[in-house]
């Protein structure tokens, strides 16, 4: 059996993931971190919330940007997790221009992994790889110039 069948099967619902907590951070706002070590590759929380069309994703998307906040996760280009509606803790995840995550996207599903070995206390983050206009400061450490 291939490792993308085997992935297929997890109900994301139901996925009881690695040991993570919603804590304030020091990127921006609430972040997301763990409890316990995790280990590289470990699928540690599928992004989750409403499937909604691309096209309703831009209206979406404007309104929470006016908000100074992304919560739409592209699927792919007709499709469009929007975290803002139904979503779990994954849509507390921040970005980062060196992110200890990285997104998977299996048969629908948009996972978390583990970039790397994480200790406990880590805040979890992942690029976001937004192809907008670029409205919002990355503070992802001191220095950075990137704009989400
Ligand atoms: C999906 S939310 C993440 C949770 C957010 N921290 C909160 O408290 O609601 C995404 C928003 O968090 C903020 N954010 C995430 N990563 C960031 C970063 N590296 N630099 C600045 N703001 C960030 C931006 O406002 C972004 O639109
Ligand atoms: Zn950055």
């Amino acid at each position: 059996m291939s490792k993308t069948a085997q992935t297929s099967t997890i109900d994301p619902q139901s996925y009881r993931g690695a040991p993570i907590v919603r804590r304030r951070s020091k990127v921006h706002g609430w972040g997301v971190f763990t409890q316990a070590p995790i280990t590289k590759n470990t699928r540690i929380v599928a992004y989750s919330g409403e499937k909604i069309t691309a096209k309703e994703s831009l209206k979406r998307e404007s309104r929470y940007l006016d908000g100074g906040a992304i919560w739409c996760f592209k699927l792919n280009s007709r499709w469009v997790i929007d975290g803002h509606v139904g979503g779990n803790i994954s849509r507390f995840i921040n970005h980062s221009c060196t992110p200890n995550c990285y997104t998977q996207i299996v048969d629908g599903v948009i996972w978390v992994r583990a970039a790397k070995n994480i200790p406990a206390g880590a805040e979890l983050t992942y690029n976001y790889y937004t192809d907008g206009d670029g409205h919002i400061q990355c503070r992802c450490r001191p220095d950075c110039t990137s704009m989400l």
